[in-house]
């Protein structure tokens, strides 16, 4: 045999060990309870992209993730009904034989639980895609969307923190403005509402000038603007990273706030359900006081019917790692978010379910990278989930295999659906035995 043939066969032999050995290294169904393609995608991505992605600035990395997206959509209005795009746009999700995922909330028919989370896509860009259920996602939420466009902080102003799977961001809510993203949003309601549920959220113009009177009216205007054109809008009321600090955290001024929204809303010809977004205050007494007068200011509004719990946690108050935290030490401000958030979520999203008992449809976000994370957020309340750093870290996989895990973990758990009492079925007994809600109203 020839010494060129002797090598070409040791190249070739070489190659399937390598390719062999990757492949034995993919987490097995059994391990991981991922379905082979998503282990596949999910060990491409971490072990391929996610290196490279590391090495990129955060917003160059996150303007090229949209600008992927606005390339399959491009490629989607071209060539609709080919595999690679029914592939993209019906992955093998939810199994109808499986526990269904289909819930009724607020009105709106959510095909799947899972969403993207406010601050991914702040411009409105890729809103065809999600009425599509792009990757199965059940919703998302826009924004957020302020009066006036705003620049937002000077960068940089956007950082990760590898070693705690974390983003730590002082973005300072920049945006288009309400006119620019109605607009937008104008011109693809040709189609009208069809298509899965999209949610705008709403924040108060960065710009430390505008407030008392002058920020509720900055609300309301964002509000008459851009509600006609949503099937939800959040408020958000929890951004830590404005100049002005506390806006509307405080009770007499969510009230002020919430009474213009009111207002604004009985005004319109379409009741859009409108959530409050808040921060996820500290898992204990305080933190529980805090929240409690909130949720009474609320409540007493009388139209919320939904919360978003929870925005970035403070810098200074998030647990990382020694390492993380002399990153995030060095970084020095900014809000965290990432899977480090997800017990302090939980413990807001459990304390706002009892508290309100279970009145108003909770969206549970904050460190969800895996089903299990959002299983754990379901069972202390929420009825959707959403998601924004773990898909930083764990790629678009990670929405597959949280539908997916999600059925499995109900099932598991002998729940042949998700319903919009869920929580109600797990949460302790004493909590239904008390018979009324924590804010001292009978339980529905
Ligand atoms: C870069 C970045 C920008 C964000 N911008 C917004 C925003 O404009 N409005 C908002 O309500 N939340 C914003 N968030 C918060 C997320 O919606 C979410 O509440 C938070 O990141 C926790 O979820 P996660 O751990 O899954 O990322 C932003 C988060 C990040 C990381």
């Amino acid at each position: 045999m020839s010494r060129a043939r002797i090598l070409k066969g040791a190249g070739a032999l070489g190659a399937a060990a390598l390719g062999a050995g990757y492949v034995q290294r993919l987490p097995k169904k059994e391990d991981h309870h991922l379905a082979w393609s998503q282990s596949m995608s999910t060990r491409l991505y971490s072990d391929f992209a996610l290196p490279w992605i590391l090495q990129m600035d955060p917003e160059t990395a996150h303007t090229l993730t949209l600008r992927c997206g606005e390339l399959v959509q491009v490629l989607h209005a071209m060539l609709p009904n080919t595999v690679p795009m029914q592939w993209l746009l019906k992955p093998g999700v939810a199994a109808p034989q499986g526990p269904s995922l289909q819930q009724r909330l607020m009105g709106l028919a959510f095909d799947s639980p899972v969403g993207i989370a406010a601050g991914f896509d702040k411009n409105a860009l890729l809103v065809p895609l999600y009425r599509r259920g792009f990757l199965g996602l059940g919703f998302a939420e826009i924004g957020s969307v302020s009066a006036r466009a705003a620049a937002g902080n000077a960068k940089p102003r956007c950082w990760r923190i590898p070693s705690d799977e974390v983003v730590v961001n002082a973005m300072g809510l920049n945006n288009e403005g309400a006119e620019a993203i109605a607009e937008k949003l104008r011109s693809l309601k040709v189609e009208g509402h069809q298509g899965r549920p999209v949610g705008v959220n709403i924040a108060k113009t960065h710009d430390p000038n505008i407030l008392g009177a002058a920020a509720v009216e900055d609300f309301a205007t964002s509000f008459r603007l851009l509600a006609p054109l949503a099937d939800f809008v959040v408020l958000n009321v929890s951004c830590p990273n404005t100049t002005e600090g506390k806006t509307f955290e405080e009770p007499a001024a969510l009230a002020e706030l919430l009474g213009a929204v009111g207002r604004t809303r009985k005004a319109l010809a379409e009741k859009v359900p409108v959530l409050v977004k808040l921060m996820a205050t500290a898992d204990d007494q305080a933190g529980r006081q805090t929240q409690r007068e909130l949720l009474q200011v609320i409540e007493d509004a009388g139209f919320v019917e939904g919360l978003v719990i929870s925005n970035t946690v403070k810098n200074p108050e998030a647990k990382l790692s020694k390492k993380g935290r002399e990153e995030a030490n060095a970084i020095g401000k900014g809000g965290v978010s990432g899977r480090v958030i997800h017990k302090r979520s939980v413990a807001a999203i459990r304390s706002a379910y009892q508290a309100t008992g279970g009145r108003l449809t909770i969206i549970g976000v904050g460190g969800t990278d895996s089903a299990e994370a959002a299983y754990e957020k379901i069972r202390a309340g929420a009825s959707l989930v959403e998601v924004y750093t773990g898909l930083v870290y764990k790629g678009p996989g990670l929405l597959e295999d949280l539908q997916t895990g999600l059925q499995r973990l109900l099932e598991r758990d002998g729940f042949d659906s998700l319903q919009q009492d869920f929580a109600r079925k797990v949460l302790p007994k004493w909590d239904t035995w008390l018979g009324k809600n924590l804010l001292g109203k009978k339980l529905l």
